[in-house]
């Protein structure tokens, strides 16, 4: 498994292409690093880079929501639980936090709080009317649950993958801030959640000790703590110096206040500790004041902080604004600036994708930045190189911030040698010689050779036999070129008509009995597959994991999906409208897919799948929700009085439905608010059931 931080773009530079297949590679990669930490015990990569994957991740994300994978890491928050302690499945999720790395950032949250609230006061008679918020730091340790029966401490566990943790009630007894009883009168029930840490002073200490008694030591304060309140004997929990501050609750049997601060203030009353920069901010320009004080002062505060937590004061609010899959719309965490390094630039590579985009690659002189050996950066592409004027031999600065990928930020001009010459965009494919082109208006140079080209093929084949497209083990990136090169494997079929006649395989170096029928299995059991698998698997532009179940859950059988494209050749058409109208499925993607079905090649790569023996399911239908709307399509048109159209569909998809952009004869209902559009006059010519607001909100039980 790569574990280089190398990669394609900054996230703002990304086609939603090139997103799907990054969010791909990083849900395996963060998977197996997931495996190595906890199942095996042999982490293969730092956690400062583990957490630079897992946040570059959410970044992609958070800027292409259609793209989150069904397996996305975000969705599994934390790692998944280890062997040794019994599993506990949380009352509720413990979620993870949206990032913000900028002041901007922190505007922007604000803004869409307000934008979602805009109906309800102050924000309705006042657009701008300041939000009150909790500043809290970000702890950088690990998180916990506490569980209080009566006002006794019953139960604690990790955070795990955010829905099932670990019983780690004994360990947590031993901390001096975990109270075993209660202090204030409590709820019959009450969960307790924050962060376990250690002081910076108590981890030297403790390293100190071990290096002593010739013990491996711990990277970091969070490693150490995380490393010592997961041991399976709690005696040697006991004798080591772990922290906890509460900043959070999960399940109740009673509300516990009004507002998070209020919240806060009971939790001390009960015993917790309760962090002491912790702040009411009554405006965003607050907020970002304790943000900048608290950079300032992060080094003496004695333990580990990377970055503020805002969050919404008032538990209305947070209602109200509720979460998205894993993060709650109320909270966003600021982080601290990123570290820089510089080094050398060494050389400048280019690398050939499944789509015959050309990437370059900056080769550098390995250095450390933020504790992470970065070895490659990306370049984006190359106007970027142009625009910042790179060159072989140049000392660059490099940046970690939030991004898992570090980037060249700048050359240092100073240190330039002066025989180094700009960089030379290749115009010719390096990996087949074809003529690699840039079509107006686009960023990204790509090889014109198709077919013929092996980069582009071995990339096609990668994608197919992946973790979430056929999931075939054993056939990494080295078979499949070597394969292809030999012509034992031309398209994606010959992958199983290879396992089905594995003569040639026979007597190839590497190729003993075992290994042709550890194959011949991965290959076989997965001859047949989910249509969204196969969808996906076929790579067509732009159609990353989430597109693919989504045309997967609309078409629902092969035959139907393909005979739709076909008939979507025609932009004017109704194959093509019903297409388009899939919320989620814009009209790029949608040409995308209906040039793909247009291509001859693409059709006999599918028939062959068929005739090779590839048999595809319909997919399961998405969880049923009881609800009145649970599987219906669902338009909403016009302005909203109670909530607005976007908290309108939240809750729509929440209840089960399938919200569309536009009205065809599949839909089932269209909600119509004040000054409605066309949506509404095509909805009744259809004879589409339509409803007002109020008919809407009696449905959803919200009246
Ligand atoms: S609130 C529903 N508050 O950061 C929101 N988290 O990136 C739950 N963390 O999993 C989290 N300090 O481990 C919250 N003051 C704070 C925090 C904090 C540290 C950690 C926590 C969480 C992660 C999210």
């Amino acid at each position: 498994m790569k574990t280089d931080p190398t990669s394609p773009a900054p996230i703002e530079a990304l086609t939603i292409e090139e997103a799907a297949a990054e969010l791909e590679r990083l849900a395996a990669e963060i998977a197996h690093h997931d495996r190595r930490y906890h199942q095996e015990d042999a982490p293969e990569i730092s956690d400062a880079a583990y957490d630079q994957l897992r946040r570059r991740n959410d970044a992609i994300e958070a800027r292409f929501p259609e793209l989150v994978r069904e397996d996305s890491p975000s969705r599994r928050v934390g790692a998944a639980p280890g062997q040794g302690f019994r599993k506990v499945r949380h009352s509720r999720p413990m979620l993870s936090l949206d990032n913000a790395f900028s002041d901007a950032d922190v505007i922007a949250f604000f803004t869409s709080v307000r934008q979602f609230l805009r109906k309800d006061e102050p924000f309705r008679s006042q657009p701008d009317a300041p939000i009150a918020v909790v500043a809290e730091p970000k702890i950088d340790g690990l998180s916990a649950t506490l569980r209080y029966e009566g006002g006794r401490f019953v139960l604690g566990a990790t955070r795990g993958d955010g829905e099932v943790g670990e019983d780690v009630t004994a360990n947590l007894r031993t901390l001096r801030d975990v109270p075993q009883q209660l202090a204030d009168p409590a709820p019959a029930v009450l969960e307790i959640r924050g962060e376990v840490y250690m002081t910076r002073a108590d981890f030297f200490a403790l390293n100190q000790r071990r290096m002593a008694a010739e013990e491996p030591i711990f990277a970091n304060p969070r490693n150490g703590a995380a490393g010592s309140l997961r041991q399976l004997d709690p005696t040697i929990t006991a004798e080591r110096p772990l922290r906890f501050f509460a900043y959070a609750w999960g399940e109740t049997s009673e509300e516990i206040a009004d507002t998070h601060s209020g919240a806060l203030e009971r939790m001390r009353g009960w015993g917790f500790q309760v962090n002491p920069e912790t702040r009411r901010c009554a405006s965003i320009e607050e907020a970002l004041e304790l943000h900048r004080s608290l950079a300032g002062r992060r080094a003496d505060l004695g333990y580990d902080i990377d970055g503020v937590v805002y969050k919404v004061d008032s538990l209305a609010f947070q209602a109200r604004l509720g979460f998205v899959t894993r993060a709650p719309r109320w909270a966003i965490a600021h982080k601290f600036p990123a570290e820089q390094a510089q080094t050398r630039l060494n050389a400048i590579t280019i690398q050939v994708g499944r789509t015959g985009a050309l990437t370059p690659v900056a080769e550098l002189e390995p250095v450390t930045v933020g504790g992470v050996v970065v070895s490659r950066a990306t370049l984006h592409n190359e106007d970027e190189i142009q625009r910042k004027d790179v060159r072989v031999g140049d000392q660059v600065v490099l940046q970690r911030a939030g991004d898992v990928i570090p980037q060249i930020v700048s050359v240092v001009l100073d240190r330039r040698p002066p025989d180094a010459e700009p960089f030379r965009f290749p115009d010719i494919c390096p990996a087949c010689g074809s003529h690699a082109v840039r079509e107006p208006g686009e960023v990204v140079r790509r090889c014109t050779g198709g077919l013929i080209c092996p980069a582009q093929a071995v990339e096609r084949l990668r994608h197919f036999v992946s973790r979430n497209a056929f999931d075939i083990d054993g056939l990494g990136e080295k078979h499949i070129a070597a394969f292809r090169a030999d012509g034992l494997i031309h398209g994606p079929a010959d992958i199983f008509r290879l396992a089905e006649d594995p003569a040639p395989l026979v007597g190839r170096e590497g190729w003993k009995e075992t290994s042709i029928a550890n194959l011949q299995r991965a290959v076989r059991a997965r001859r047949q597959v989910p249509l969204d698998r196969f969808i996906y698997a076929l790579g067509i532009r732009q159609v990353g994991e989430a597109t693919a179940r989504l045309l997967a859950r609309n078409y629902e059988t092969l035959d139907a999906f393909r005979s739709a494209m076909v008939a979507a050749a025609d932009e004017a058409g109704e194959a093509f409208h019903d297409l388009d109208s899939i919320s989620g499925i814009g009209a790029s993607v949608a040409r995308d897919i209906v040039q793909f079905f247009a291509e001859p090649h693409n059709q006999q790569v599918v028939d062959d799948l068929l005739a090779a023996g590839v048999t595809v399911t319909a997919v399961a239908a998405p969880r049923q929700v009881a609800s009145p709307i649970a599987g219906k399509t669902v338009v909403i048109t016009g302005e909203l009085e109670r909530m607005t159209r976007r908290e309108a569909k939240a809750r729509a998809e929440a209840l089960g439905a399938k919200v569309a952009e536009s009205v065809s004869k599949k839909t089932d209902l269209v909600v119509v608010g004040a000054s409605p559009g066309s949506k509404a006059t095509k909805a009744r010519e259809l004879g589409v059931r339509t409803l007002d607001e109020a008919e809407w909100l009696a449905l959803i039980g919200d009246a």
